[in-house]
């Protein structure tokens, strides 16, 4: 499969099935990852491979007090959109999960975390071409994540991601048409005519 397709079926998942998964998916999915261009090609990401029960416990407990003082301040917008999407501050897939990955970038990096997402993307196609289940899972206070992991000071944590066979059949969100998105030399005309 292509990348096109790849990137065209690629969903966020956040219920997996135990099991299903081996390390050597995920660093599959890494070596994919440290492909990416970067700043400088400093290659600023750090990843923790979590497998660890008690490890996992330890980062949903430190996710989840984030979020709960998140979700008593947030409003407008946002609030109503994380309503009728029926989130809560709860993540079950943090324990669920065969495997997290947590992603770091360098703070002191040129476009560290510019350059870290884009190789997040590149782990995310890595995931659907094996037929694994990801979530990019941004923890409201991801400092005190890092914590409860230990992690080495001028690491920031950009995001969790939860490796496994998918547990949920919650289709992929709608796109905008790239007739929306995309103007062709001048804002008024479009890419394409007809
Ligand atoms: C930068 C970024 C942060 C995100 N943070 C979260 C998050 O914290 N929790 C979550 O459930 N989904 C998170 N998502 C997933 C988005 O909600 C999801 O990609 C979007 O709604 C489109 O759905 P789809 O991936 O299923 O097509 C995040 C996605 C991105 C790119």
């Amino acid at each position: 499969m292509g990348v096109l397709e790849l990137a065209a079926r690629r969903r966020s998942v956040r219920r997996f099935r135990a099991g299903g998964v081996t390390l050597k998916d995920v660093l599959r999915i890494l070596e994919a990852a440290r492909q990416a261009p970067s700043g400088a090609n400093w290659q600023p990401w750090r990843f923790l491979v979590v497998s660890d029960s008690g490890l996992k416990a330890r980062i949903r407990a430190a996710a989840e007090e984030g979020e709960r003082r998140f979700y008593e301040r947030v409003s407008g917008e946002l609030r109503e959109w994380l309503q009728a999407k029926g989130f809560s501050p709860e993540k079950p897939f943090l324990e669920e999960a065969p495997f997290l990955v947590l992603v770091f970038s360098q703070a002191r990096a040129p476009y560290s975390v510019q350059s870290t997402w884009i190789a997040v993307g590149y782990a995310l196609l890595a995931a659907e071409e094996l037929g694994l289940g990801t979530l990019t899972y941004t923890p409201s206070d991801p400092a005190k994540v890092a914590e409860a992991v230990g992690a080495p000071e001028g690491l920031r944590l950009e995001v969790i991601l939860p490796i496994g066979i998918p547990a949920d059949d919650k289709p992929k969100e709608p796109r905008l048409p790239l007739s929306e998105l995309c103007r062709m030399n001048r804002w008024d005309n479009p890419c394409w005519s007809g």
